[in-house]
């Protein structure tokens, strides 16, 4: 356990608008697929009463035992699993849980498992090249970036970080590896720069050059699309009828999937889409909270 991500408080992304769109009655059940510290949860736990109930899940352990304690006073039930969101099905069956009011997806990661150096997510600090959400995965991003021929590195770059840099980027990571593997987020953030013939540093605002890569890794390392589209594909046989899911995501290629998913189920007539176009946060919340400024929201509702 790491003691960063014990001190690092994680600030819940628009929380407040998700409160005005989600109207649960006092036993409704709602699922947070992504319970992180529990900050969404707190929130609607608030218009819970004993008969309602949230089911939690997660795939960090760390966050379950955050989420217990931010949970514990609430007067509802809560029923915090560790579990991979795409086994929703699986969970709410072995529960007895057969329909639920609410579903949540507040994807990515926290700002605690940004700064842990165990997960080595971060090119802000230097961390061991490792981006497993799931400690249980047995494939790191080293493994990947240390094995994988430049090809694969480039197609995954581009396809995961849609960057079209990639096989420059690609290029470069194979040459410098024949010197030694590449062990740390600093080593393969420099080379990436490297790469881009750009400095480190963060345009005013901007990104640092090395975020797509970083992100094609995370999302290969986590197999996130693929996590993401079984959830979409199990909600909307586990809402009732109008009942709601939303979902947060933070990088176009989630918000694609999303944006698909409602789509279809409004055609096939099984979702009417709130959210014409995805919320996003305002100023103030981004000025708050910069982990807000990519974030994007899309609310459905069961027909
Ligand atoms: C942005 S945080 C959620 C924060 C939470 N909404 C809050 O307000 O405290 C995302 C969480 O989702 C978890 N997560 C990411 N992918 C997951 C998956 N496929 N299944 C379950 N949990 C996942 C991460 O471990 C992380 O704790």
């Amino acid at each position: 356990m790491s003691k960063v991500n014990d001190v690092v408080e994680h600030v819940s992304v628009l929380a407040k608008t998700l409160a005005e769109q989600i109207n649960l009655p006092p036993d409704g059940v709602m699922v947070d697929a992504t319970i992180g510290h529990g900050g969404h949860s707190f929130l609607f736990g608030q218009t819970l009463g004993p008969d309602g109930v949230i089911v939690g899940l997660d795939v960090d352990t760390n966050a379950i035992r955050r989420a217990q304690f931010r949970l514990k006073d609430l007067a509802c039930k809560v029923i915090l699993l560790e579990s991979n969101f795409s086994e929703i099905g699986e969970r709410l069956d072995e529960q007895g849980i057969e329909s639920v009011d609410f579903i949540l997806a507040d994807l990515g990661v926290s700002s605690a498992q940004l700064a842990d150096v165990e997960r080595g997510l971060s090119f802000d600090t230097d961390m061991p090249l490792d981006m497993r959400i799931d400690k249980r995965l047995k494939r790191t991003a080293a493994d990947i970036v240390n094995r994988a021929d430049e090809k694969s590195l480039a197609d995954l770059i581009y396809r995961f970080g849609e960057d079209r840099a990639s096989r420059r980027i690609a290029r470069f990571i194979v040459q410098d590896r024949q010197s030694g593997p590449i062990r740390t987020t600093g080593q393969l953030a420099a080379i990436v720069c490297k790469a881009l013939g750009r400095s480190g540093r963060r345009r005013r605002a901007g990104k640092h050059p090395a975020t797509r890569t970083f992100q094609a890794l995370r999302i290969a390392v986590n197999n996130e699309l693929e996590n993401l589209e079984k959830l979409l594909d199990s909600a909307a046989a586990l809402l009732k009828k109008n009942g709601r899911i939303a979902v947060i995501s933070f990088h176009s290629l989630e918000d694609r999937l999303v944006k698909t998913n409602f789509k279809e189920n409004e055609k096939g007539g099984i979702y009417r889409i709130i959210t014409k176009k995805p919320i996003v946060p305002t100023r103030e919340e981004v000025q708050i909270n910069r982990r807000a400024r990519s974030a994007k929201l899309r609310i459905a509702q069961k027909q």
